[in-house]
């Protein structure tokens, strides 16, 4: 089978190609990724000389259309993916998640090719800490950031592109994922990096803030399983029941990383801020059976952990960048 797969130099991407890879050693794959500041082709480091990479732009209609041309399937990963970005400058965010979507979409409806479209669990706004109701696909969306509303808008893209024009695609909705490659603008990988450096870890606002934390293989193994036996047009929610506040994986990380609990700075919180997020993965896990492998976080973080230890040399050339960004928005609040 040859596949496209989009963003494949970035964090979940570069995961799947390495899985899809080892699993399922006839996959002819092709990457499109612009290796924007996000992506590092060191995270294809080990399949390079096994796939096809082309340097490109989703919004690119006209490479993207010979592209999907010559392909069976196209999984799409592609996206501006950081809510503290999307709050700075949008306009990429956009051109990236919305002019991109519809270029592959459409080459995808002219080509007949099947698609898989990855999204968020953020297109559904938040919950409060107490609700006892979890994200499912009935939700309404209700996205709070630029970020999110433009992934909902791509969402919907797809749908009706499947109700008007019969596209053969499939959705999924993810919770946060950790793992390795992961880029250290993000939660877990800024604080496990910032330990490294001797820098306090950061934690906005009060740190109550609930992610529904999943292994970023977990969320890979859902997608095939979605692309083997989903029902084409539906949506599937992805998660693993990883519910943990903000606080408590800071003071994981610390104690697993052998410092203080205590040793972290509280910063400027982020504007909108969505308080909690939770999936119910009814669906996928009862209509599709999958079920995720890694079900004890304390020993996914530490995995986690040892993997940017040992990695030092692909994080190390985004740190000090994306840093300098942080400066500029966040300083410490004292409590
Ligand atoms: P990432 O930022 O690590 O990687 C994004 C990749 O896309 C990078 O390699 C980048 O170079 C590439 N890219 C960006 N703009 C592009 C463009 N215009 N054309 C071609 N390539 C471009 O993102 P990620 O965390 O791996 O997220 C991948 C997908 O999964 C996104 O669609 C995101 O919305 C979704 N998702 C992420 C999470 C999460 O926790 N990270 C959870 C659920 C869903
Ligand atoms: P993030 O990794 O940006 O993912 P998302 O915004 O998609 O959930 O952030 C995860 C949570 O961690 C979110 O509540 C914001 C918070 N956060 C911090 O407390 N400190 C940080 O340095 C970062 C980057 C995020």
């Amino acid at each position: 089978m040859r596949i496209l797969v989009t963003g494949a130099a970035g964090f979940i991407g570069s995961n799947f190609v390495h899985l899809t890879l080892a699993t399922r050693p006839e996959a002819q794959v092709t990457v499109l990724d612009a290796l924007t500041y996000a992506g590092a082709l060191a995270s294809l480091d080990g399949v390079l000389d096994r796939i096809d990479f082309v340097q490109g732009d989703v919004a690119d209609a006209a490479l993207v259309d010979r592209l999907v041309a010559a392909t069976d399937l196209v999984v799409h990963f592609a996206a501006e993916s950081h809510n503290d970005n999307s709050l700075t400058d949008p306009r990429p965010f956009v051109q990236t998640n919305l002019v991109g979507t519809y270029n592959l979409i459409e080459a995808a409806r002219h080509h007949r090719v099947r698609y898989h479209h990855i999204s968020t669990d953020e297109v559904y706004g938040d919950l409060e800490l107490d609700d006892p109701k979890r994200f499912t696909e009935d939700t309404p969306y209700n996205p709070s950031s630029p970020y999110s509303a433009t992934k909902a808008g791509s969402d919907l893209l797809v749908r009706a592109w499947v109700r008007s024009f019969d596209l053969q695609a499939t959705i999924s909705n993810c919770s946060n994922n950790y793992g390795p490659r992961q880029h250290v603008e993000k939660f877990i990988p800024r604080q496990i990096t910032n330990v490294i450096d001797g820098v306090r870890p950061k934690l906005y606002g009060e740190g109550l803030n609930v992610r529904d934390w999943i292994h970023v293989d977990d969320h890979n193994t859902a997608v095939w399983t979605i692309i083997d036996t989903g029902r084409i047009g539906e949506t599937y929610l992805i998660g693993a029941d990883g519910e943990v506040n903000n606080t408590d994986v800071i003071r994981l990380i610390l104690e697993l990383m052998g410092r203080s609990p205590e040793g972290y700075d509280h910063v400027t919180d982020r504007a909108g801020h969505d308080l909690r997020y939770a999936i119910d993965a009814g669906r996928l896990r009862t209509e599709l059976g999958w079920t995720p492998h890694y079900r004890n976080f304390r020993e996914g973080l530490q995995a986690t952990i040892d993997w940017y230890v040992a990695n030092e040399a692909w994080w190390r050339p985004m740190k000090d960048a994306t840093e300098a960004k942080y400066a500029a928005t966040q300083s410490v609040v004292a409590r």
